[in-house]
Formats: C-alpha cells, structure tokens, sequence
C-alpha cells in the first residue's frame, strides 16, 4: 500500500514536471528582472515582468530582414539580445533622430526613455512618480 501511494505519488511530481517544462518551452517569457548595460558606466535597472504585464511584447521587441531593415514582433519571433543587432557592427552608422541606434544606449533611449517621457507627459501621476528622470532606470549608486 505504502508502496503504492509513494509510486502515484512520484509520478505525479514527474507530471508536474513535464507540465511545466512544457509551458515554459511554449512561451519564453525570458527573466523577471533585468539589468541593461550591466558592469558598464550607467547600468539601467529593467522590472521586465512588470513591463510584459502592462504592454505588449512588440512594443520593445523586434527582429531584422536580410535587408537590414526591422521586422515587427509576431508571437513566436525568436528574441534575441538587443545588442546582438543594436552593435558598431550590425547597425553602423544607424541613427533615428539624435540617437545612434548601433549602440546599446540608442536603443534603450529610443525605446524606454521615449515612452517613459511620453507616459509622463499624458499622465500627471507618473510625472510625479519621476519615470522620465534618469534616475527611474539609473539608480544612484
Ligand atoms: C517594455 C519592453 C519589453 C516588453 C513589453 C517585453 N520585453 Fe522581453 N525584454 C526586454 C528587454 C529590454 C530585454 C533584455 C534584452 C537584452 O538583454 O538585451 C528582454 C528580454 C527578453 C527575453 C530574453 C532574451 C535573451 O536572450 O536574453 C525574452 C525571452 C523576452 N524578453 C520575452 C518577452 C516576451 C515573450 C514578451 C511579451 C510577453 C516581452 N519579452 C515583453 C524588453 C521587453
Ligand atoms: C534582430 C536584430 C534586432 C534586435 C535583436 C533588436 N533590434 Fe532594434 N532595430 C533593429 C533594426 C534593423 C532597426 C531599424 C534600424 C534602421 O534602419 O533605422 C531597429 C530599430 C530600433 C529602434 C528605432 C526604431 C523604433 O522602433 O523606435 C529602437 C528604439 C530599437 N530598435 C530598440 C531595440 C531594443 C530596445 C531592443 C531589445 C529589446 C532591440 N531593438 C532589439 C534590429 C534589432
Ligand atoms: C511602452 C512604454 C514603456 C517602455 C517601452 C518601457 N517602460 Fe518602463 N515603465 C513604463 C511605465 C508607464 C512605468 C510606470 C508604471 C507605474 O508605476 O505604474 C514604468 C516603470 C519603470 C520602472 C520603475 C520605475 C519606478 O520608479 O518605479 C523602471 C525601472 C523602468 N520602467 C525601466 C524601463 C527600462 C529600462 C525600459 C527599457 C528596457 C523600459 N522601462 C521600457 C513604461 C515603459
Ligand atoms: C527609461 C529608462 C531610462 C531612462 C529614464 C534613462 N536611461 Fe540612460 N539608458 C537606459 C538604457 C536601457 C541604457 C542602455 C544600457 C546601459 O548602458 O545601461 C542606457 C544607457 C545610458 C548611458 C550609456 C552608458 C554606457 O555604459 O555606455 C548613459 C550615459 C545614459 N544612459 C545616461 C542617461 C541620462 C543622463 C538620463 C537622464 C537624462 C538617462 N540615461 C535616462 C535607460 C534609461
């Protein structure tokens, strides 16, 4: 009997297991907290999970054609590290209005500061809670 109950009991652990493995496999959601430009001069500090949770995956990810132009988000687009394109290498010499898009800082500017400064703008409580300021992504040390 003991045996029994230990055996169900192990299989269904193992069930578990599979399940979870599975939902993890079918949607990477990738971590819940980030850190941009880690050990570098301005590391900005990036609550990923509370993002997925209040915009859409294509409001900051997005892939590339051969053409070396940008391709929007579509479910299942394979995610890949902003700088593994946003580099001197890939993107030379891009720029969208002042920012250099073949650096890490353009892309995290041009996508988080950009909306961060217009959510500030439409919404007089975000304004107060300073989310346009460097400081909200660049903690003071
Ligand atoms: C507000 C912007 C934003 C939103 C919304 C967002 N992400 Fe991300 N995500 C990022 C940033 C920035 C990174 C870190 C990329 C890096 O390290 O260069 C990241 C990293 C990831 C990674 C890990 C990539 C890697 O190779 O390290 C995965 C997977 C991922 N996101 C999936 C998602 C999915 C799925 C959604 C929608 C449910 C989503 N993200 C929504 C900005 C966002
Ligand atoms: C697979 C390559 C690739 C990856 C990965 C990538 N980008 Fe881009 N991104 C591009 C390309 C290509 C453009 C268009 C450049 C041009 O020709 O102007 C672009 C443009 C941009 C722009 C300017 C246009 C716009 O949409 O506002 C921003 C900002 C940006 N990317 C931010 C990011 C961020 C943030 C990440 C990581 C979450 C990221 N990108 C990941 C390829 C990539
Ligand atoms: C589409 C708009 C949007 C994008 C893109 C975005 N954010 Fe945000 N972020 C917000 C809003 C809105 C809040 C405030 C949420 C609240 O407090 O209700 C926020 C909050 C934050 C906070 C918490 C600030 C605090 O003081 O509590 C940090 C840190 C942050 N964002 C960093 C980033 C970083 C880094 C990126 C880019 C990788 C980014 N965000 C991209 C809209 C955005
Ligand atoms: C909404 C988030 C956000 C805000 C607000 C923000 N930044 Fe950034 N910043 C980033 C991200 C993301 C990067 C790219 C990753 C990194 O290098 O930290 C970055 C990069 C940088 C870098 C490059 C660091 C390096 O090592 O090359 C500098 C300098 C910088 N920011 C200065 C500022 C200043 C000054 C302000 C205020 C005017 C500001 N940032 C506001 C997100 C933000």
């Amino acid at each position: 009997m003991l045996k029994k109950i230990l055996a169900g009991s192990v299989m269904s652990l193992f069930m578990m297991g599979c399940a979870a493995f599975f939902a993890f496999a079918a949607a990477d959601m990738g971590p819940a907290e980030i850190t941009l430009g880690e050990g570098g001069k301005k590391p900005a500090v990036f609550p990923h999970k509370m993002h997925q949770d209040a915009f859409q995956c294509a409001d900051c990810h997005h892939g590339m054609a051969a053409d070396g132009s940008q391709v929007p988000y579509a479910e299942g687009q394979e995610i890949k590290k902003c700088e593994s394109c946003h580099n001197a290498t890939v993107l030379a010499g891009k720029m969208k209005d002042k920012l250099a898009l073949d650096t890490l800082k353009g892309a995290g500017h041009g996508n988080c500061l950009e909306c961060h400064k217009e959510k500030a703008k439409e919404d007089p409580a975000l304004k107060a809670k300073n989310i346009d300021k460097c400081a909200a992504c660049h903690p003071k040390k």
